[in-house]
């Protein structure tokens, strides 16, 4: 997969991906991640880029050339390449980001993030560009760089080969809108407290099971909603009614 920035901070994403999982996946050549400065496609002599709102008001808004230019000339280079792109608008007004799509992202072959700044882009180039607009969560950043960040950590590591374990990225939170289970390393006691008796049985079946319960258990404690989603067997469904009758909802 390739994944270009458009930025007004190219740097931040660098720095950003060139660590940890994603900066060993860029290594082995499983995904690219190139920033592109839009300030390079500014025409003003002092490469400018925001400019006062029309209508008055707090702030600068980023100008729409620029980044109308940024986006053409990346355009015009991955069409040569006749590869598919999907763009992606990083912005509080987005839909909420989610497992689910960082799985669909994941599938791309192209995928362009464009991170505004200031408090805000010019409409019309927001108009000009078909994108997905997504939001990392109810808050305003100061800008996309950390939302683009985000987003391609969890969409990297659903490439086929970016972990070392696939399973991993398959059973864990939210795939299957079920919570993780509970995890324990060494020692067996800390502080006092033990691990689980049944983890170290070294008996599979029963291991899969009572990591499965925790899995709903967690989930109905801590994020309730998310049963809705889930594929739950019909025992599961009748444990969850108990589990609801005996806190008296
Ligand atoms: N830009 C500023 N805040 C943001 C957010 N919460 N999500 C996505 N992009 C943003």
């Amino acid at each position: 997969m390739n994944i270009s920035v458009l930025t007004l901070f190219p740097e931040w994403i660098l720095q950003g991906v060139n660590i940890s999982v994603v900066g060993r996946a860029i290594q082995n050549e499983l995904l690219t991640v190139s920033a592109i400065n839009i300030r390079d496609f500014s025409y003003d002599k002092h490469k400018r880029v925001d400019d006062y709102p029309y209508g008055g008001g707090a702030g600068m808004v980023m100008q729409a050339a620029p980044i109308y230019r940024a986006y053409q000339t990346l355009m015009d280079k991955i069409q040569s390449t006749k590869s598919k792109v999907k763009m992606i608008y990083c912005t509080p007004q987005g839909d909420p980001f989610d497992q689910k799509m960082a799985e669909k992202y994941s599938k791309e072959e192209e995928l362009i993030f464009l991170c505004g700044h200031y408090e805000g882009i010019d409409e019309r180039v927001l108009e000009m560009i078909e994108m997905d607009w997504v939001s990392i969560g109810d808050y305003v950043l100061t800008g996309g760089e950390l939302p683009a960040l985000v987003m391609i950590d969890s969409i990297a590591r659903l490439i086929p080969g970016v972990l070392h374990n696939q399973d991993s990225a398959n059973q864990e939170s939210f795939q299957g809108s079920l919570l993780e289970y509970p995890h324990y390393t060494r020692p067996q006691s800390f502080q006092g407290k033990t691990v689980p008796d049944v983890l170290l049985s070294g008996h599979h079946e029963k291991i899969e099971n009572w990591r499965r319960e925790q899995s709903v258990l967690r989930t109905f404690e801590r994020r309730k909603r998310l049963l809705d989603q889930a594929d739950l067997s019909e025992k599961e469904k009748e444990q969850i009614a108990q589990w609801e009758s005996e806190k008296g909802l």
